[in-house]
């Protein structure tokens, strides 16, 4: 449907394509295997001018919007779910400071990203804090010039390979959720250590971190915009921005999982024709290919209101990460079932799928909560609705 892109949109694209099939398709299965990060994937993403387009020129990004950084997540989640998030988490990470940080924040920070050359993790999660993002209980308590942070984050998708670390934590305890505010720490602060990898179903060629803290000291200019008390906002916002590109990730599984499946069922014969040449299969092909694209539709739709400036981004955010990420469950393991035994093999290259999809229905808050932000806005919305239908309730006595 190159019709509805521009041609900023359709460059970026091509670009990410020829990127996943020369470089991510070769490697995924031993990137998957061995737990590596892509680092020669990195060097071609860097060569394709690819890394950090969504930051801003002055910074020395592309200022390209949320819906080419999309465009390329789902090109490279065709090929590998592991290298889309290994790229989006870096938008994840450089959102908080795009939205929320001062200038001299920004220009440290943000240009070696642009370049590739840093990566950088979003450290929100703890234990006890995972959809309760609120509840955090990191402290970062204010001596003299500097914060001393105490405490561990969990699930930090790029920790063992970042430079810079995003940590929301408790400057004012006494306050809950008003108290939390964002500190920039670099890798190398005494008292920061990237701690536990987790052994994850999928996506595994990026590592998943906890973070520990102990006694650590920053400098107090590391508190991000220089405020206390707007680091959840700033979590918040953030996260409305960085949904679509976890549902471009699923997207681009889902539609990479289908690929595959299409191919092995056009080929496979049994019962004297081609599986897919049965009617229940080509009816499953047909509602996998619309479910993809109606969640194309959606996530693109979610990214471009973002890219408007919209005020009010969140429900349709959220809807694109729930409708995307459920689609690409629900695709990857069809694709499983059309392989039939040979599916649930790692000699082929479809169990991954199911694999990478379904940590997109987790991460960046989990489906439910998608839920509860749409629900949420909802209320909101059909109040308005709902008056205006009371006044021709008249014409229905009987309701
Ligand atoms: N934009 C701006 N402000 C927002 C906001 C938004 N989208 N959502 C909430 N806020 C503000 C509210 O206005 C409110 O401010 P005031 O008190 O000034 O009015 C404040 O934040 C609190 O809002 P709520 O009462 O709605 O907060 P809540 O405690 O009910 O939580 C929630 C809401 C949506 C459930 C939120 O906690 C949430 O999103 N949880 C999921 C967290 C998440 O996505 N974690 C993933 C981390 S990243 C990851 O997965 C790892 C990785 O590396 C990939």
């Amino acid at each position: 449907m190159d019709e509805l892109l521009s041609k900023q949109n359709i460059e970026y694209r091509d670009r990410a394509r020829e990127v996943a099939e020369k470089y991510v398709r070769p490697q995924a299965a031993e990137l998957d295997r061995s737990g590596e990060y892509g680092w020669e994937i990195l060097e071609a993403l860097k060569k394709y001018e690819l890394t950090g387009i969504w930051i801003p020129k002055e910074y020395g990004g592309h200022g390209a919007g949320v819906m080419d950084l999309c465009l390329v997540v789902e090109q490279l989640s065709r090929a590998c779910g592991g290298i889309g998030v290994a790229y989006a988490v870096n938008a994840l990470g450089s959102f908080p400071i795009i939205l929320g940080g001062t200038e001299e924040q920004k220009k440290k920070y943000l240009p070696a990203i642009a370049a590739g050359e840093k990566l950088i993790a979003f450290g929100l999660s703890e234990k006890p804090s995972g959809s309760d993002a609120g509840s955090l209980r990191t402290t970062a308590l204010r001596d003299g010039e500097h914060y001393i942070i105490n405490g561990e984050k969990k699930w930090n998708t790029n920790g063992a390979v970042a430079s810079t670390y995003v940590v929301y934590a408790l400057t004012d305890p006494s306050k809950g959720m008003r108290g939390i505010s964002a500190i920039l720490v670099d890798r190398d602060t005494p008292g920061f250590t990237v701690g536990k990898r987790e052994d994850t179903m999928g996506i595994r060629t990026v590592p998943v971190n906890e973070l520990e803290f102990v006694d650590c000291r920053v400098p107090a200019e590391n508190l991000l915009g220089g405020t206390e008390g707007g680091g959840f906002k700033n979590a918040m916002m953030t996260l409305d921005r960085a949904r679509p590109g976890v549902a471009a990730q699923g997207l681009g599984v889902a539609q990479g999982a289908f690929e595959w499946a299409y191919r092995y069922a056009s080929e496979r014969k049994q019962f004297g024709q081609t599986v897919s040449s049965f009617q229940a299969n080509s009816f499953l092909f047909a509602d996998m290919a619309t479910q993809i694209e109606a969640a194309r539709q959606l996530v693109y739709s979610s990214a471009r209101l973002i890219d408007s400036g919209a005020k009010n981004i969140s429900k349709l955010a959220a809807m694109g990460k729930v409708f995307a990420t459920d689609t690409a469950m629900r695709v990857a393991t069809d694709a499983v079932q059309m392989f039939g035994g040979y599916g649930f093999c790692r000699d082929y290259p479809i169990e991954k799928y199911m694999r990478d999809a379904k940590i997109t229905q987790i991460y960046e808050g989990t489906n439910q909560v998608q839920r509860v932000v749409i629900g949420r806005a909802l209320t909101r919305e059909m109040k308005s609705i709902s008056d205006w239908l009371d006044v021709h309730i008249e014409h229905f006595p009987e309701s």
